[in-house]
């Protein structure tokens, strides 16, 4: 009797192991060039230990193999990582039609809202969704917005202003950077998508910025909500939970709904975001834009993307400033030259500071926000020049983050240089080894929003005060491997030194 329970369970496990590792010999089987997976988990052991993020896993990975392709699989699912700029092209931009589904769950039933945001949506809906919602920024309403900017960035040097105190004959203060930029762009954003002003720097607890750090901070729920999202689709869909905490759609629901009736009430129009969804609230776009949570969706989605990482990208400038004080002073001397010709920030006097936008876009090279990109294939794809096939349903995985940091592209990648996108070394950078905002029509919608408002806060604190490392900035930076888009562990302190 005990014999033949000690055989019934062996074979139970033997068949569990079994089916757990079917997938196991499938990049073998392709002769792609593979990771060997470990039970259970696949490749992703360290990420599920927290040991590392999945933007730094993946940069590992590619900075590590030399292969134009590497199949690894997360749990028992084969993922194909993508090392090889011209395949990648292949994916983003060239056969796109192949690969326009990013391949996360969106279920409607699971989470309403998260489903018919554009990064998450099935090709069809995205496809009329994305052309509804791109002239929102187009540069005639992003020069409207200028002015909105501005209003937050003045709260934002009163703010700046008021934590200053005398030392040694300097009016200075020590601040958080991530937690004083969030502030900015959470205010930037719920102005530009929802019409409101969120108040974060008048009340340290203030509602919006709650709801953002509920977002994006860690805790162990958040973790498993992003990678069964991402990683495990039929996870969210046959528990039904949402991506963000249940608490966070609810808010911005009812944020967004306030706002709507207000504005329906007063008859008042800002020709932004908020007009434009009243009018597919109200039919005068497609029919399937009219349901309640997917003109919420359009508003929540603006401020989970937008916000974060634009916060993110002023934050790693500064301190990228603060450790190289000559260039910080090259870049202050350009700035008071713009204000010297005119107080005001306009449209036209963003144009006017290139050193500027070149350390924005060093920033975003050593520091992208969302540290990799992920596709699905849609329909079987023959790399080209290779005999491979990738199958329909393949999750592909692209490494932004270990592209940023490959010396034939970047040589001396640790290093700081803004030079290495003058307009001439520019041309040297082979389309797709730099992609920050993504590439080809899944592209970052709000890619030209989130550079204005990185450049606005920067100049509101860069015309007024020096940025300096103090004893407790890190350096280097350790990225937080509890977080999805790109964090610091522990913050970044700084000092400000009023001029
Ligand atoms: C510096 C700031 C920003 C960075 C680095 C950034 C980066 C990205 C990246 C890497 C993607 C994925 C692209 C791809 O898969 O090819 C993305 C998508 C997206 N971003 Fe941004 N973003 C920024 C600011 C913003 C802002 C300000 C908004 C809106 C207000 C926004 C809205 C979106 C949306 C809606 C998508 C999904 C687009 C789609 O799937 O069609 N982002 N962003």
């Amino acid at each position: 009797m005990l014999w033949t329970l000690f055989v019934l369970i062996l074979t139970v496990l033997l068949v569990l192991y079994k089916y757990l590792t079917r997938n196991f010999k499938y990049w073998q089987k392709k002769g792609v060039h593979f990771v060997k997976p470990t039970f259970l988990v696949g490749n992703i052991g360290s990420l599920l230990t927290f040991k590392k993020s999945i933007g730094t896993f993946l940069g590992d990975l590619y900075l590590n193999t030399d292969a134009d392709i590497i199949g690894i699989w997360i749990f028992n699912t084969p993922h194909l990582v993508l090392k090889n700029v011209d395949i990648i092209k292949s994916v983003l931009v060239k056969d796109f039609n192949h690969f326009a589904f990013h391949g996360v769950c969106n279920d409607e039933k699971a989470d309403p809202v998260f489903s018919r945001m554009l990064f998450a949506s099935e090709p069809t809906y995205w496809k009329a969704m994305r052309v509804h919602l791109t002239p929102l920024f187009s540069s005639g309403k992003l020069k409207n917005m200028i002015p909105l900017i501005n209003t937050v960035g003045d709260d934002m040097e009163r703010y700046l202003l008021s934590k200053c105190e005398l030392h040694s004959g300097k009016m200075r203060a020590t601040l958080e950077l991530n937690e004083v930029c969030a502030k900015f762009t959470t205010d930037v954003i719920t102005s530009c998508a929802f019409g409101m002003n969120a108040k974060s720097f008048e009340h340290e607890d203030a509602e919006f910025r709650k709801v953002g750090r509920k977002m994006f901070d860690f805790t162990i729920g958040n973790a498993l909500r992003g990678i069964s999202y991402f990683f495990i689709p039929c996870l969210p869909r046959i528990l039904k939970f949402t991506f963000f905490q249940p608490d966070v759609n609810e808010f911005c629901r009812e944020a967004f709904w306030y706002v709507v009736n207000e504005r329906e009430k007063s008859g008042l129009t800002r020709n932004d975001l908020i007009d434009t969804l009243i009018k597919m609230k109200n039919g005068e776009s497609l029919n399937e834009f009219k349901f309640g949570d997917t003109v919420v969706a359009q508003a929540m989605q603006f401020f989970a993307a937008g916000f974060e990482t634009t916060s993110s990208t002023i934050t790693f400038a500064l301190y990228e400033l603060a450790i190289n004080p000559q260039l910080q002073t090259e870049v202050r001397k350009e700035i008071n030259q713009v204000f010297l010709e005119n107080p005001a920030i306009t449209y036209e006097s963003l144009m006017e500071t290139p050193l500027l936008d070149k350390v924005i876009k060093e920033t975003l090279r050593k520091y992208p926000a969302l540290p990799f990109l992920n596709r699905e294939c849609i329909k079987d794809y023959k790399i080209p020049n290779t005999d491979v096939i990738i199958e329909k349903g393949t999750p592909i995985q692209i490494p932004m983050f270990g592209i940023h940091y490959d010396p034939n592209y970047f040589p001396n990648p640790h290093i700081f240089d803004p030079e290495r996108f003058s307009e001439e070394n520019s041309k040297e950078i082979p389309q797709c080894a730099y992609i920050p905002f993504g590439d080809g029509p899944h592209n970052c919608i709000g890619a030209r929003l989130g550079l204005i408002m990185t450049k606005v806060g920067l100049l509101y604190v860069l015309r007024r005060f020096e940025v300096k490392a103090n004893q407790n900035t890190p350096v280097p930076l350790n990225f937080d491997p509890k977080s999805f888009v790109l964090q610091v562990k522990g913050g970044i302190s700084i000092d400000l030194l009023l001029d």
